[in-house]
């Protein structure tokens, strides 16, 4: 039996994994949970650290992870969603993120023209370099002369296997988006590693756009697009563009995986929105379909296709939270799914 650790977070974290994790059990795989439940803000506020060595070596056990939502208002400017994210992406070296984006019903879209709106793609963004890398300092800090910088890191072997990844998990074409036309020493290397990827993947159609290009293709022509590869702050950015095509952070998942070792994290693109936490209206379904990116990646892909069937038929028939212009509870909202998936 495999485990799978989950982390529900802060703020509206643990109000969709609870859906979520109903869902699981319904599907009665033959996997055990092992839950964190106190890598949150209150442990970081009492003990000044969320996630110790012994948490790490717990996800690590895993056969996956699961993850709410991290982040608390009174943390502000202190390290600690840093301190919980990056650690475990960069501590499992979770390098691809891969963010699917499927309209799953034509009322989601904000687009006008109804020919241009089923977006079907995926964003995988390199998630452990890139300009969060970290890597910065400031001169003269606080002065009228302070200088600030974040330094912009791409290495070989980075861009390298991100690429690879991309082409590995794409169906008809990769679009590789950077800004080697202004960010000139990445750009060059990233331009480098692209025509190498292409000789490992001749079967692959692919193309090429600058970041601010490719940001307005996707609201003039999302169908457009299968893979877009791109580095860390450029996917950060696409990725809510395209959730907002498709109904918005409610319902956009992720993954974040080393395709070597098969390590994996499975997580809502969204935060902990503090604004609705604790009011019970936090839509459920990202969390939901994450879970169904969770399955699939232990090998269970038609449990994943019924659940993400499920989701579209509660969309159909309007069994949704208000962000998507219902009126159900994160409750309603999760148990509408699992009354589609019956
Ligand atoms: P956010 O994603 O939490 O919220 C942005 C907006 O979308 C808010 O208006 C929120 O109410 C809405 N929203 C988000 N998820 C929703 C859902 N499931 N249903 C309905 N509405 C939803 O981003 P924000 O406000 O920038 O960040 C809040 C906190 O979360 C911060 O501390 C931030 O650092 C953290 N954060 C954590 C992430 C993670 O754990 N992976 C990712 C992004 C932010
Ligand atoms: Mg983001």
């Amino acid at each position: 039996m495999r485990t799978i650790s989950v982390v529900p977070g802060d703020g509206i974290g643990p109000e969709v994994i609870e859906p979520a994790l109903e869902l699981l059990a319904f599907l009665g795989l033959d996997v055990k949970l092992d839950v964190l439940d106190h890598v949150n803000a209150e442990t970081y506020v009492s003990t000044g650290r969320a996630l110790t060595e012994a948490d790490l070596d717990r996800v690590r056990g895993s056969a996956a992870t699961l993850l709410g939502a991290v982040g608390d208002p009174r943390l502000g400017d202190t390290p600690y969603v840093r301190e919980v994210l990056t650690t475990l992406r960069v501590e499992l070296d979770l390098y691809a993120n891969y963010r699917p984006i499927r309209l799953w019903h034509d009322k989601l879209s904000p687009l006008r023209d109804k020919t241009k709106r089923g977006i079907d793609c995926v964003i995988v963004r390199e998630n452990t370099e890139g300009l969060y890398s970290g890597a910065g300092g400031n001169l003269s800090a606080g002065s009228s002369q302070e200088v600030a910088f974040d330094l912009d890191v791409s290495s070989y072997r980075g861009v390298s296997r991100i690429l690879d990844f991309a082409f590995s998990v794409a169906r008809t074409s990769v679009c590789v988006v950077d800004k080697a036309n202004a960010v000139r020493h990445g750009g060059t290397l990233w331009q480098r590693c692209w025509r190498e990827a292409v000789e490992r993947h001749p079967h692959i159609d692919t193309t090429h756009l600058y970041v601010d290009t490719a940001a307005m293709r996707l609201v003039t022509d999302p169908t457009a697009f299968d893979v877009i590869v791109t580095n860390n702050s450029n996917g950060d950015i696409l990725s809510d563009l395209t959730a907002g095509l498709a109904g918005g952070l409610g319902v956009a998942a992720s993954a974040n995986l080393n395709a070597a070792t098969g390590q994996g994290l499975f997580e809502p693109v969204h935060g902990s929105a503090p604004d609705i936490a604790g009011t019970g209206v936090a839509n459920p379904f990202a969390a939901v379909l994450s879970v169904a990116l969770l399955v699939e990646h232990l090998g269970h892909a038609r449990e994943a296709e019924a659940v993400r069937a499920a989701v579209a038929a509660a969309i159909e028939h309007d069994r949704v939270t208000p962000d998507l212009g219902g009126s159900l509870s994160t409750r309603q909202a999760g148990a509408a799914v699992l009354a589609e998936l019956r």
